[in-house]
């Protein structure tokens, strides 16, 4: 594929691409002027911040400073990479991608997926209309009734029931004109021991589809009905299937993570169905396999807060603490959801209600906090020996603590806990961190993953806006400012960085609106670039807000030289060098600017 035919596909499906329409699919707005208002998708608000200028093709929050053109919005709503959403938008409007010949390799490895998928939609199907429609999904009824489990749920989560057979899927499948080396190799059937013909993998088990996160089924959990074992049947690891990879329940869960901020992670499919139908819907579980950091990469997609809520047994506990160390380290924010009386949520939420396990998730603890409480219950620490381990224990949670504060009241507590001198807390912990205390050296600085660029607005960053938003349109204003400030005299390195790209974009004579802008420049400039296209310049003209902006900016560029030529100038005559009149006269000639500056 050549890089011209790729450049043509993507100004293609960007000329076909209304911004307005696609943002308004997802959420409702409100037009003021040229200017359309709504609740931002990205963080929970309950007043407009966020805001779409279809003229400029850019959308901004002014909440969560998340911006960007049409891809850009595609891509963190579906969460999809920037050119996935370019792709999405292709499919959807019907335009071809420039293709790289495939090797036959590589299509019969596209074919078999498709086809997997295929499979495993119509296997979900029929699990559904078994259970729904037939009587032999009887069973399965009576067991869902019996878990309070109502019909909206099972028609939401598509539930299942694999009836009480041998055959009765792949016969069906079969017949269909499935190839039985799908039913295979997706995990739906298995190969009889005296090699005549194969039989259903799942029997007589409610069936819950398993889903990626953008909900393509995968694989399945089937639970039996009674006590027998084994308790849980999953679909064995396909090319589609990953335990590590997949979250059960992200795909109905995702964009409810994204507005609350945080993920709730429960132990199974039964609590994630419960919990979701008590109306708190972010929430997945894992799928019986420990968190995984693949887990967590995931997660921290979508929301930079995880909060734990495994059962409340030993091994819950247990998996918690493990599940609590994948994440430490991450910049993630960590809480735990302790479900009391030893019940795992789905029970709670039956015995209490929906309200109660609200409650819960309100008083969700902060790491440190359950760790504590953990390892005074489990340790022994009237000894010493104990008292050594409950310490090391805390450790490697102490050490993520950020806030000074924080960190001396949780070292007080500890050491009244333990009977221990709070030097000796301190000691451990300085040499366990390798790492200076906070006391010592200001705050370990560690910037969370996702956390909304949080940026200062002063007067000089507005007037920096205002110039990229003139120069984005015409070469010309951005010849007439560097004259003015030199890209180098531009304080804000976000801004610096936005004009430098403008200005390597206008020397090759391309359009800034060219999407492989967006692709050039970083998270922060892009959404700092969108907000300077969509925010408002008041009753001013462009012109006008123009030239007060150029003002502004020349008037702090001059100020910062004025400094630098009389510092110098301090210095020089300091060391007896007479050039230090030369460098007086400088600062005064530029003084002498500034203050015209200040009159015009
Ligand atoms: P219910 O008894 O239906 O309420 O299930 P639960 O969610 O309380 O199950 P439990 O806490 O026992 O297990 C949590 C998760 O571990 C389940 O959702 C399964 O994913 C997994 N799991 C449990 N038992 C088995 C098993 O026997 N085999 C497999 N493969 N997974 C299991
Ligand atoms: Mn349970």
């Amino acid at each position: 594929m050549h890089r011209e035919d790729m450049d043509e596909f993507v100004e293609q499906v960007t000329a076909q691409s209304d911004l307005l329409q696609i943002v308004q699919s997802y959420v409702p707005l409100k037009r003021k002027g040229n200017r359309y208002w709504g609740c931002c998708p990205f963080h929970g608000e309950k007043t407009p911040s966020f805001s779409v200028v279809p003229d400029k093709g850019f959308f901004y929050c002014f909440g969560c400073h998340a911006g960007g053109n049409v891809f850009k919005f595609l891509s963190l709503i579906e969460n999809i990479s920037y050119f996935e959403a370019i792709k999405l938008q292709a499919e959807k409007l019907g335009i071809p991608m420039p293709q790289r010949q495939k090797t036959p390799k590589e299509i019969a490895r596209d074919k078999e997926i498709a086809d997997l998928r295929k499979v495993n939609e119509m296997a979900r199907d029929f699990f559904h209309n078994c259970l729904t429609m037939t009587r032999l999904g009887e069973p399965g009824k009576a067991y869902f009734a019996s878990r309070a489990i109502s019909a909206e749920t099972i028609e939401e989560f598509k539930l299942g029931f694999a009836p009480h057979a041998w055959d009765k899927l792949s016969t069906a499948f079969l017949k269909r004109g499935v190839k039985q080396e799908f039913l295979l190799s997706g995990g739906l059937a298995a190969e009889r021991q005296n090699g005549d013909g194969i039989y259903d993998r799942f029997r007589n088990r409610i069936m819950i589809p398993i889903a990626d996160e953008r909900g393509r089924v995968v694989g399945f959990g089937g639970r039996v009905l009674d006590d027998s074992t084994p308790k849980y049947l999953n679909t064995p690891e396909t090319v589609l299937f990953n335990k590590r990879r997949i979250l059960f329940g992200l795909d109905r869960a995702g964009r409810a993570i994204k507005q609350a901020g945080y993920a709730i992670v429960v132990e199974g499919y039964m609590d994630a169905i419960s919990v979701f139908s008590a109306g708190v819907r972010n929430v997945v579980a894992s799928l019986g396999t420990a968190f995984t950091a693949e887990h967590c990469k995931l997660l921290l997609r979508y929301a930079s807060a995880i909060y734990f809520c495994y059962d409340s047994d030993d091994a819950g506990q247990k998996a918690t603490i493990r599940a609590l160390s994948i994440v430490q380290g991450t910049g993630a924010t960590v809480r735990v959801i302790v479900v009391p009386d030893g019940k795992d949520p789905d029970e709670y939420i039956r015995k209490h209600g929906a309200e109660a396990f609200a409650q819960l998730v309100k008083k969700a603890l902060p790491l440190v906090e359950y760790r504590l409480q953990y390892v005074l219950k489990h340790f022994d620490h009237d000894s010493l020996e104990g008292k050594v381990k409950a310490l090391h224990a805390m450790l490697p949670v102490l050490t993520g603590i950020r806030e000074p504060a924080v960190l001396g009241e949780y070292i007080k507590r500890l050491a009244q806990a333990l009977l221990l001198d709070e030097g000796i807390v301190r000691d451990e912990l300085r040499r366990f961190g390798h790492q200076p205390l906070p006391e010592d050296n200001g705050p370990v600085q560690r910037e969370p993953i996702r956390q909304a660029v949080r940026r200062t607005d002063t007067a000089l960053q507005r007037a920096g806006r205002i110039v990229i938003r003139l120069a984005a349109q015409d070469a010309g204003i951005l010849q007439h400012f560097t004259a003015m400030v030199p890209l180098e005299g531009v304080n804000d390195a976000v801004q610096r960085e936005i004009l430098t790209v403008l200005q390597e974009f206008m020397a090759q004579g391309k359009n800034s609106n060219d999407t492989e802008l967006a692709g050039r420049l970083s998270e922060a400039a892009m959404a700092e670039f969108s907000r300077a296209m969509v925010e408002d310049l008041g009753v001013l003209s462009e012109t006008e807000a123009y030239s007060n902006a150029v003002r502004v900016l020349r008037k702090a560029y001059l100020n910062m030289r004025y400094v630098e030529h009389s510092q110098r100038a301090a210095e020089l005559a300091r060391q007896g060098d007479t050039a230090y009149v030369a460098e007086l006269n400088q600062a005064q000639k530029i003084k002498s600017e500034m203050e015209e500056l200040q009159f015009e």
